[in-house]
């Protein structure tokens, strides 16, 4: 196969600092981080995206960790693993500041999830999850400024947080972005052995909603 280009234009590299970090990198990278990837849960953002080189193989190892459980077997349970996919696709977050590469690592995602999905559940596959994917991939990977942590429309970045649905229920909450980055200074101090930690205060709750149901949330927006 030949190999992806690490460009896409001299002018971006120079405006946008826009060069791709290649496939053996990547995986040689998310490989100090291991037990992290394979944990589906596990919340990760590229606040520098660019067409989700690291969020592609992320959520590829998401649903390999997946594939290889036993218990519970999800190759056996739809349900349980159309709620396992879910939750691995709501971990994962990316900022980009150029749209044409959100719309790609978006896309990108998006069919590394639904061919996956397809491929195990070929005869019970649901389209009404896939429209949950590619919402929830929509929400989570912006188009803005990682540095001044505002939009492409100047507004504060916000990121969905959706909490685990393994009861079948998917509940969101929305943050500011500025938000949830450390604040030394409102860090709540615990006993002397324990790290300070910092609540976030949420700036929407959307409430619950059924897990195969994840695109209603739009009503609310
Ligand atoms: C060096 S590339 C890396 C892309 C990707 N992380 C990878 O390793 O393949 C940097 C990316 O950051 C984006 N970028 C540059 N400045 C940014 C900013 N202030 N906020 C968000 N993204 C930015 C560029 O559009 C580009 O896609």
């Amino acid at each position: 196969m030949q190999n992806k280009s690490q460009i896409k234009s001299k002018k971006r590299v120079s405006e946008h600092g826009e060069v791709f970090t290649n496939d053996r990198e990547v995986k040689a990278m998310l490989d100090l981080v291991k037990k992290e990837t394979d944990r589906i849960e596990s919340t990760f953002l590229e606040p520098a995206c660019g067409d989700g080189n690291f969020l592609a193989e992320i959520i590829t190892r998401k649903l390999a960790a997946i594939a290889r459980s036993k218990k519970p077997n999800y190759k056996k349970d739809q349900p349980a693993y159309e709620k396992a996919m879910l939750v691995a696709v709501g971990s994962i977050y990316g900022i980009d500041i150029m749209q044409d590469n959100v719309k790609e690592c978006v896309a990108r995602l998006y069919k590394i999830v639904c061919d996956e999905y397809e491929k195990r559940f070929k005869d019970t596959y649901s389209e009404d999850l896939e429209r949950g994917v590619r919402f929830i991939l929509a929400r989570n990977i912006v188009c803005g400024n990682a540095l001044d942590m505002k939009d492409y429309k100047g507004n504060p970045i916000v990121f969905s947080e959706w909490k685990n649905p393994f009861n079948g229920w998917i509940n969101r909450k929305e943050y500011a972005f500025e938000d949830l980055l450390e604040k030394g200074d409102e860090a709540l101090p615990l006993s002397d052995t324990q790290v300070p930690y910092y609540i976030p205060k949420e700036i929407k709750d959307y409430g619950n909603i059924d897990y195969r149901k994840v695109f209603d949330y739009a009503e609310q927006e």
